[in-house]
Order: structure tokens, then sequence, then C-alpha cells
């Protein structure tokens, strides 16, 4: 759950040593964080891993075998520098961390490190690489407000732009990665609330009792684990909007206080008798079929009423094909300044094939897609084959004792399955996670 900005990007690391049983311990305490991690032993690896993926950080242990490590340093440096790099030294070997941070190196560690120092160090680290993707992220942001050349879209976000001002619910409906979380923020900003908070609630991320206290906040000794008193969401969003994000997944046991809340603007804390009142503008949106689920009983109508007074529906990007390529350029023109690469544009070939896909993961897609295609192209015009969208088309389904890591295997295992069902929860049953898991798993995995 986050307030204002965009989900956080879970960190992306790469463990490099010689040493199998290190790498194994690393891997288990950075992955027990949510970090998403892939492991090399040698300078091969090393360059093999960089030209597929992109990484945020790298514990690099200097001492490589055969192999000089402030040689691959270097090499990192140069090809992805803004990788920020962690040397991981014996305390024997303390003057090379010197050179180390001399050539480029962000920090050191001295073994034997305790997980907790290995965590502390992965969390300032990717927290100071988000810091400066923000920057550039805001810089470019500024000069791309949301706009489009799609009638479609055009019209709704001109009625977005008029109902921003009132005080009207806003449901937002589009399919996943259509941009609806960037135009609830659109809205809060063109809103007269747009100088107080806009609180974000990812409704799938919490059971129902987090949910209620999360909300509407609970008092001390309310219930077991309840050491201190909170004010809740609500609360905070006073006088600004809540953004409801993913409701359909909002707990149906639960519909009935947020019903009142939204009707009566009254509330209590879970333990307090008390009846408290906030004046908070509802933004909430979905990919789910809201009204389906009011005939299957799994979404109150009554509450669907309230949310829904005005309902801006985002079309598919393959509705929208106008914008593709303009939306393409911004992204790339963003990444290779992040990632300080060559590409100046995309080739001929290239647009076609950007224009010819179906784009069923919509902006998120393109924008995955485009910020690889900036990080693997050598040159200054992207080409199809950076797309990388052929092989999708083929059987390439990875296969159990393929050789490949346990994590490309469960993310294909849980895109397949998400695949072949109706929604989340069924997706979440037939894994056998809960629902918050799967949410927690597909953002992590970026799906
Ligand atoms: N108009 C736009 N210009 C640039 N980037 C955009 C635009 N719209 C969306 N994006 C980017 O595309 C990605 C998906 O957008 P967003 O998260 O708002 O989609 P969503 O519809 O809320 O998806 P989901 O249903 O999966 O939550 C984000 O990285 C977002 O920053
Ligand atoms: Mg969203």
């Amino acid at each position: 759950m986050q307030t204002g900005t965009e989900a956080q990007a879970p960190g992306r690391i790469l463990l490099v040593d010689d040493e199998p049983a290190i790498l194994r311990t690393f891997r288990y305490c950075l992955e027990d964080q949510g970090y998403q991690v892939r492991t090399a032993t040698c300078m091969d690896q090393v360059e093999t891993l960089l030209h597929k993926q992109v990484f945020d950080l790298c514990f690099l242990d200097l001492r490589l075998g055969d192999e000089d490590g402030l040689q691959v340093l270097a090499y990192m440096r140069q090809r992805v520098p803004w990788m920020r790099v962690v040397i991981v030294t014996a305390h024997s070997a303390i003057d090379t961390a010197v050179d180390a941070i001399q050539a480029g190196a962000a920090d050191y560690l001295v073994k034997p490190c305790t997980p907790e120092q290995l965590r502390q160090a992965a969390s300032k680290q990717l927290l100071l690489r988000q810091q400066s993707s923000q920057l550039l992220l805001q810089s470019h942001s500024a000069k791309h407000p949301l706009e489009s050349h799609s009638p479609v879209l055009m019209n709704v976000l001109e009625t977005a732009k008029q109902v921003a001002s009132t005080d009207a619910n806003i449901l937002i409906l589009g399919e996943s990665g259509t941009g609806k979380g960037e135009l609830a923020q659109a809205i809060h900003r063109w809103s007269k609330r747009g100088n107080k908070s806009l609180v974000t609630i990812n409704c799938p991320s919490l059971t129902t009792e987090l949910m209620e206290s999360e909300l509407f906040g609970h008092n001390r000794g309310a219930f077991t684990g309840a050491t201190e008193s909170t004010f809740g969401r609500v609360s905070q969003a006073d006088g600004g909007s809540l953004f409801l994000d993913e409701i359909g997944d909002f707990p149906l046991t639960l519909q009935p206080k947020l019903l009142r809340f939204i009707q009566d603007k009254e509330f209590e804390r879970i333990g307090d008798p008390q009846t408290r009142r906030a004046d908070v503008r509802i933004l909430s949106a979905t990919n789910l079929p809201l009204d389906e689920m009011v005939r299957q009983g799994r979404f109150r109508e009554d509450l669907l009423y309230r949310l829904n007074v005005i309902t801006l529906t985002l079309p598919p990007l393959r509705e929208r094909r106008e914008d593709i390529l303009e939306l393409a350029d911004n992204f790339l023109a963003r990444f290779v300044a992040e990632y300080s690469r060559p590409a100046q544009g995309f080739s001929e070939e290239a647009r076609e094939a950007l224009l010819r896909h179906a784009w069923p993961g919509n902006i998120r897609e393109l924008r995955n897609v485009v910020e690889r295609a900036s990080i693997i192209c050598p040159e200054e015009w992207v080409q199809p084959n950076h797309l990388g969208f052929s092989p999708q088309a083929g059987s390439s389904q990875p296969q159990i004792g393929d050789e490949l890591s346990l994590q490309a295997l469960e993310r294909a295992h849980i895109s397949a399955v998400m695949a072949n069902s109706k929604s989340l929860d069924q997706a979440a049953k037939t894994l056998g996670i809960d629902a918050s898991t799967l949410y927690r798993k597909r953002k992590q995995l970026s799906l």
C-alpha cells in the first residue's frame, strides 16, 4: 500500500560470487524480502544475465576464482551504469574495497555479514536507486501529461477533467495496464482537493480484518497485536481523495461499513465507540466485471451504485493505436536517459512491429518492452529483434526440468494459471495461495 505514488518496483538484484553456498544464503535472505534475485558465479554468466535482464543492484564478490572482480566491476559500470554495485569482501582484503569504491562501487560489505546487514544494505541501495529514477520519471512525466490522439480516450479524458472538480465518486474501469492508476492520480491533481493527500489502498493486498483497521484505524488493545492506536487511511485522506485500487477485491463482509462511510461520511475505529467524520472523495478502479459480480452476489449492488456515480472506461491499447508510437517514443527517451544507452529511436520495421502487436498487457506491457529494448539495443535505432515479440507466438512455454530458475518457472506457471482463470481469486485457489499473496507475486514478477 502506498500514498500517491506508483507501486514501488520490487528490487531486482544480481548476486555474483564463486561460492554456491554463499549465493544460496544471500539469495534466500533477499528473496524473503520480496526481491527478485538472480545469481552468477563467473563473468560469462554476468554478461549473459545483464544482456537479458535489468538489475537495480548487484552484490559482487571481488574474489571470483581466477577472475578479477575489479574487471567485472569495470564492465558493469560501463555496461549498466545505473546498477548500484555493493562489493562483498573479506576483512583481509579491505584495501581492494577502497579501490572498488574509487572505481564506482556504491558501498562494501565485509564478510561474514549478518542477514540483517545484507538486508539493510539492499534496502538502502534500492532506495537510492529508486530516488534517482523517480527524479528522471518526474522530469519526463512533466513533459508528457496524460493525453491522447484517440477519439475514444480523448472523450474519456475530457469527461474526467470536467468531473474532477466536482466531488462525485468516480469508478475507473479498464483492462489491466490501461492506466487506471495514472488516471486516478490525474483526477486527484485536477480536482480542488489536489493540494491535499491522495491515499491509495490496494484492496487485494489485505485480509478483511486488516482492511478494516487499515481503512478506519483501531484503538490500542482492540485485538491481539494492536499494540498502538492507529488513525486509519480514511482520516489520513480527510479533505483529499481515497483511491480504492482493484475495488473488485474489496472484502464482501466489509462492504456495508464502506457503504455507510460513503453515504454518511461516518465511521468508527475498531475498539472505539466514538463516531468520527471525514470528508473524503472516493476514486476506485477495477478490471473485474462488477455488474456480473453483483449478479453473482459477490459485490454489493448498493455499494456499486455509490461508487460509480461517474464511470470512466479506459480503452485497451489495441483500440487506441494512434497513441502507440508516441507512448513508445516517450518511454524510449525516458529509459535511454535513465540507463545511459545509445538508442535514439525506432527503425521503420520496429515501428511496424509495435503497431502490429496486440498488446494484451496494454501500456504496462509497452513500457516493459521498451525498457528492455532500450537496454539491449547497442546502436542508434531499435530493431524488431530488440522488442522480443516473436518467441511468444510459438509454444516456447518452459517445461519442468528445463534449465531455468525456480523463479522463472514460477513466473511462467502463475501467468499461465492466471490466463486460464476467470478471476484472481480463482487463480489463487488453483495455485493454493491466498489472493493477497498472488497479488504481491503478480507485482513482484511484473505479471
Ligand atoms: N498515459 C500514460 N503515459 C505514460 N505511462 C503510462 C500512461 N498510462 C499508464 N502508464 C504506465 O503504464 C503502467 C500501467 O499503468 P497503471 O498501473 O495505471 O494501469 P492499471 O490500469 O492501473 O493496471 P492494473 O489494472 O494492472 O492495476 C504504469 O507503469 C504507468 O506508469
Ligand atoms: Mg492499477
